[in-house]
This record gives structure tokens, C-alpha cells and sequence, in this order.
């Protein structure tokens, strides 16, 4: 039997990715800008089976909750359409993020699913195209399948023309050695899922369209900054693109509301950090967990800054910039 497995690490957005055009083809409202983790790799092994009459989903050997396994399902038919080759598989997915930690393991999951799957199948894509696939199982998947910072374009169109428009690539940025310095704030499950709270943002939110001007302003001035190495810049325009986006969800009719007490905290210390002369800057996603964004020779001094915060975080995590999705040993058993 055919067995493939692949590796692929989270990203975090620095521009990020609060809305769709499309939902069944995942294609977003704007473009988006992340930084994927050397941190938490996730592993998917993908064993194409003649003789199952069904996929087979596993988390690490145990069977993976439904709902999951549905959404594995439902991209793999995806992969078996393309190509042409109906038989199921046996998926096992070995997550390495602690549980709750505010990084969503999704983007990991669908990026080493959609190489270890598309490899299985004989698919053989190119990068660009194996990033559109990975978007269709969550769309920052399609980010994860490249290393250090990327570009997932929104696209141009709808249908078939944004399906092969919207894709993610590398962007350079040989200047930079950036960190992310996780604030734990709060672990538990969130109240309301991220699909959810995009969803009633873009139907409800008066501000929404304001974010999604500013975001185009954003990417251009946050990709020349790329470029250029002006970490203060990337930062700059990271956090303002974050808490801006949080405000359209405060503008969402019901409010969707992420921030926690200890999240105010964390931001405030922030704040004394930059005052204090250190770089730092925050972002934060569909959760009350912060991310700090600083250069790694600042790692150690911000992440202790942070962990002293009374009543803010409940663990702090270091993590760096990492590798895009790759194979990770396959062979005929
Ligand atoms: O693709 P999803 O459902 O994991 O969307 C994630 C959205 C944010 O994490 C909030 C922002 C982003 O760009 O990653």
C-alpha cells in the first residue's frame, strides 16, 4: 500500500484573513501576510486503501471526532475529483501544539494533508497549485505550505477565475530574524468558531468595509516594508491591522468579542515595552491569546516582560520562523 506522509508548521498572520467572497471555494475577501512557525509541526500520513469503503480519520492512532473527519473527507473527494481515482484512504494526523494554544492547528493539518494526499494520489502539483488545494481545506492552510513569510492573494473573480487566482507564495525578506512570542491568555474553546464570526462580521458589520480598504493599503506598505527589513513597520502595520480587524468584529450585530481581561493586559505591556525602547508589537486572532511580534534577539526579554504580567498570560511560548510543508518519508508497503 502507497503510504505518504507530510510535515507542515502554523503560520500567524501579520495581515490578516477576516472574510469570504466564497464560501465553498475558500476564496477571501482580501489579501493576507503571515509568518510560518519552525514550532509545533504537524504530521499527516495518508495511506490511499482499495479495501476501506470509507476514509479512515485518526488523530494520532485514535479515531478523530466526526466533525473532523467529515471536513478530511469532504477535501479528500476533492483530491480523489482531480485525480480521477476513487479509492478511500486511512488519514493520521499527529498534532504537536499543545492543546488550546491559541495556534490554530488547521493550518498545519490541511497543508501536510494537502501534500501528503495530492502526492498519494499521484497528483504531483506544482507549489502554487498545492496551495490553492490547500486552501480549500482551510484557507490559512494555503499559507503554511510555504516557510517564513508569505502572501496568500485574494484573487481576481469568482468561480474558476478566483479558484486559480487566489494562491499563496513566498516573500523574501532576507533582512529580517523575527520571533513570535505567544501570550496564553485563556486556552479554553472559544465561544464562537472562527467560520461563524467571519460570516456575521461581513453580513453585519458597518466597519467591515473600512478594514477591508485599509487592508489593501496595508499589504503595500507591509510588503515594501518586507522587504526592506523595517521590522518597526511590519509591527506597526501588523497591530493596527489586527485590533482593526477586532473592531469590526465589536461592530458585528451580535458583537463577536475575543478579548479577555488578561488580553488587555498582555496589550498594555506591550505598549511599556515599545515605551521602553523595545521593539515589540502585538497581534491577536480568533481567540484571546496575544502574539508579540519582535526581532529574536528580543525573544527572551519580551517573553519574560510578558510572563511577569499579573493576571495576563498563563503560559508564554517562543517561536521563529520555520519551513513550508515537505514530504516526510514515503514508500510502498
Ligand atoms: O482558515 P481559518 O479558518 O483558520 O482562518 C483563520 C483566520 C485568522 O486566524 C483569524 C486570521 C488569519 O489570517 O490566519
Amino acid at each position: 500500500m502507497n503510504s505518504v506522509a507530510a510535515v507542515a508548521h502554523p503560520n500567524i498572520a501579520l495581515i490578516k484573513y477576516w472574510g469570504k467572497r466564497d464560501e465553498a471555494l475558500h476564496l477571501p475577501m482580501t489579501t493576507s501576510v503571515s509568518l510560518t512557525l519552525r514550532e509545533f509541526p504537524t504530521t499527516t500520513t495518508v495511506t490511499v486503501r482499495p479495501d476501506l469503503a470509507a476514509d479512515r480519520v485518526t488523530f494520532a492512532g485514535a479515531p478523530a471526532p466526526e466533525a473532523f473527519a467529515e471536513r478530511v473527507s469532504r477535501f479528500l473527494d476533492l483530491v480523489r475529483e482531480l485525480s480521477r481515482d476513487r479509492r478511500h484512504t486511512a488519514v493520521d494526523t499527529v498534532n504537536t501544539v499543545p492543546t488550546g494554544a491559541g495556534l490554530a492547528s488547521s493550518a498545519a493539518g490541511f497543508a501536510a494533508l494537502a501534500l501528503a494526499a495530492a502526492t498519494a494520489y499521484g497528483l504531483d502539483p506544482d507549489p502554487r497549485a498545492l496551495s490553492r488545494l490547500a486552501r480549500r481545506g482551510s484557507g490559512s492552510a494555503s499559507r503554511s505550505i510555504f516557510g517564513g513569510f508569505a502572501v496568500w492573494w485574494r484573487g481576481a473573480g469568482d468561480g474558476e477565475s478566483g479558484d486559480l487566482s487566489s494562491f499563496a507564495e513566498p516573500i523574501d525578506a532576507p533582512l529580517l530574524n523575527p520571533a513570535l512570542v505567544v501570550a496564553l491568555v485563556d486556552t479554553r474553546e472559544k465561544a464562537v468558531p472562527s467560520r461563524e464570526a467571519m460570516r456575521r462580521t461581513v453580513a453585519t458589520s458597518p466597519f467591515y468595509p473600512a478594514w477591508v480598504e485599509e487592508s489593501a493599503r496595508d499589504l503595500d506598505r507591509m510588503r515594501r516594508a518586507l522587504g526592506e527589513g523595517d521590522l518597526a513597520t511590519v509591527g506597526e502595520i501588523a497591530e493596527a491591522n489586527a485590533l482593526g480587524m477586532h473592531a469590526t468584529m465589536l461592530g458585528a450585530r451580535p458583537a463577536v468579542r475575543y478579548f479577555a481581561p488578561g488580553t488587555f493586559r498582555v496589550l498594555d505591556r506591550v505598549l511599556e515595552l515599545r515605551a521602553a525602547g523595545i521593539g515589540a508589537w502585538a497581534t491577536m486572532d480568533a481567540g484571546p491569546n496575544v502574539k508579540v511580534l519582535c526581532d529574536s534577539r528580543d525573544s527572551a526579554a519580551v517573553a519574560a516582560a510578558v510572563a511577569e504580567v499579573a493576571g495576563g498570560a498563563e503560559r508564554v511560548v517562543v517561536t521563529t520562523a520555520g519551513p513550508g510543508a515537505a514530504l516526510s518519508g514515503s514508500g510502498h508497503r
